[in-house]
């Protein structure tokens, strides 16, 4: 999406650089627009964990990448214990010898990156995706295999959730028309643009797509506390794409539905169980409850890489992360020109970051997908992906 009337995706390989990854620095965001360079597999690790670079399919494709770096530095590391091994290993096995070498060194940074962060299951699922793609290669062709699944899984991102808008906005059109070309009021939560994945995002690809096509709409934007994705990062974005909306605080939701300002509510998903219950940023599933409860559609937008086809009861089993205190306790923003970090709570007092809660799937009108929209539910999901039927 566009940057200032510029292209970019969220995370790319620098020109004429192929040792070196560049990602958009979204801390600093909406403030600065500062480009980072990532060289080592712990650059990587640390973009994730420190939330340089977020969002369930975007840090997918960064430990996708991850994983290629992983791959480069364990080439370097072998090149150097072959040397000293010279001797003992015959040179007849050195193929075999450095291939299973290589392979317990990247299942080692793999499970490096998915520690990052325990919610999103792209990352799992990225990092073993790169894990597989290299079992089937010789040791010669491992770097280029990494390097390729990487491009693939970025580029595979970015072109899901095109379709996604593609499909979702029907919806919006619907809407639309009911409302006689009416503004279609959109209401969502944190950040499921195009920051939070490759390009276009999940949650905020249909309403580019009906914004592109002329219907008028509208976004009321969480300002989701405590790290204000929505605040500074969705409302930045649909800005920067000239896109109608308003940030609200985040308890401002359900007075607004009670008042026929919501049309419908699109979420984003950092993990979404084969039966349908979502997980996304804490204050999702309250979101969910009172667009229940006023008769709101309420839909959440994922690419397949964020649906774990192995979890059943999400507000069982699906990891929360909870995150350092210091996010609620303070809060960032401009100030002189500069980006400050300034105290809210009573410096004594205890704290806890939840960072997602779970929406049970009788609560989710529908799922958009890459492939279509579907009920929340094993069937739905199945019948968009029936080559997971067992
Ligand atoms: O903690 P973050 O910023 O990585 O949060 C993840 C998210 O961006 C949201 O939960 C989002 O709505 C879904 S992920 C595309």
């Amino acid at each position: 999406m566009n940057v200032d009337g510029t292209h970019y995706r969220t995370i790319w390989l620098k020109e004429g650089d192929e040792r070196t990854v560049q990602i958009i620095d979204q801390r600093n965001l909406p403030h600065e627009f500062i480009i980072e360079d990532l060289k080592t597999t712990k650059d990587v690790a640390r973009a994730i964990k420190e939330m340089r670079v977020r969002g369930a399919g975007l840090i997918g494709a960064t430990a996708a990448y991850g994983m290629y770096l992983a791959a480069l530095e364990s080439r370097e590391e072998l090149r150097w214990l072959i040397k000293q091994k010279d001797s003992a290993v015959p040179k007849e096995q050195f193929d075999s010898y450095c291939s299973s070498e290589f392979d317990i060194m990247m299942k080692n940074a793999g499970d490096v990156l998915i520690r990052t962060r325990p919610t999103a299951v792209n990352l799992e699922w990225a990092v073993n995706r790169q894990i597989e793609a290299m079992k089937g290669t010789g040791y010669d062709s491992k770097i280029s295999t990494a390097l390729k699944t990487a491009i693939e899984i970025a580029d595979e991102d970015a072109e899901y959730c095109r379709s996604i808008g593609e499909h979702g906005v029907n919806l919006l059109e619907d809407i639309s028309n009911r409302k006689g070309g009416k503004p279609v009021n959109i209401l969502t939560h944190c950040n499921a643009g195009w920051l939070a994945f490759v390009d276009y995002g999940s949650a905020t690809s249909p309403i580019y797509a009906a914004h592109n096509q002329g219907i008028d709409v509208h976004v009321w934007v969480d300002e989701t506390r405590p790290s204000n994705q929505g605040a500074r990062l969705t409302a930045w974005e649909l800005g920067q794409h000239g896109v109608p909306h308003t940030v609200i605080a985040d308890n401002a939701g359900g007075h607004l539905m009670q008042h026929e300002e919501v049309d419908i509510m699109i979420v984003g998903s950092d993990r979404t169980t084969y039966t349908g219950d979502v997980c996304n940023k804490i204050g999702t599933y309250l979101k969910a409850v009172a667009a229940k409860d006023n008769n709101i559609p309420f839909y959440v937008a994922l690419p397949s890489s964020t649906i774990d086809w192995k979890m059943r009861d999400g507000v069982k089993e699906i990891p929360i992360e909870e995150r350092g205190g210091e996010e609620v306790k303070y809060i960032q923003g401009l100030h002189d020109g500069n980006i400050k970090q300034v105290l809210l709570t009573p410096e004594t007092s205890s704290v806890t970051n939840y960072s997602f809660d779970v929406t049970p799937s009788r609560l989710v009108t529908g799922i958009i997908t890459e492939r279509g929209i579907c009920e929340a539910s094993e069937d739905g999901i199945l019948s968009m992906y029936p080559e997971r039927r067992k």
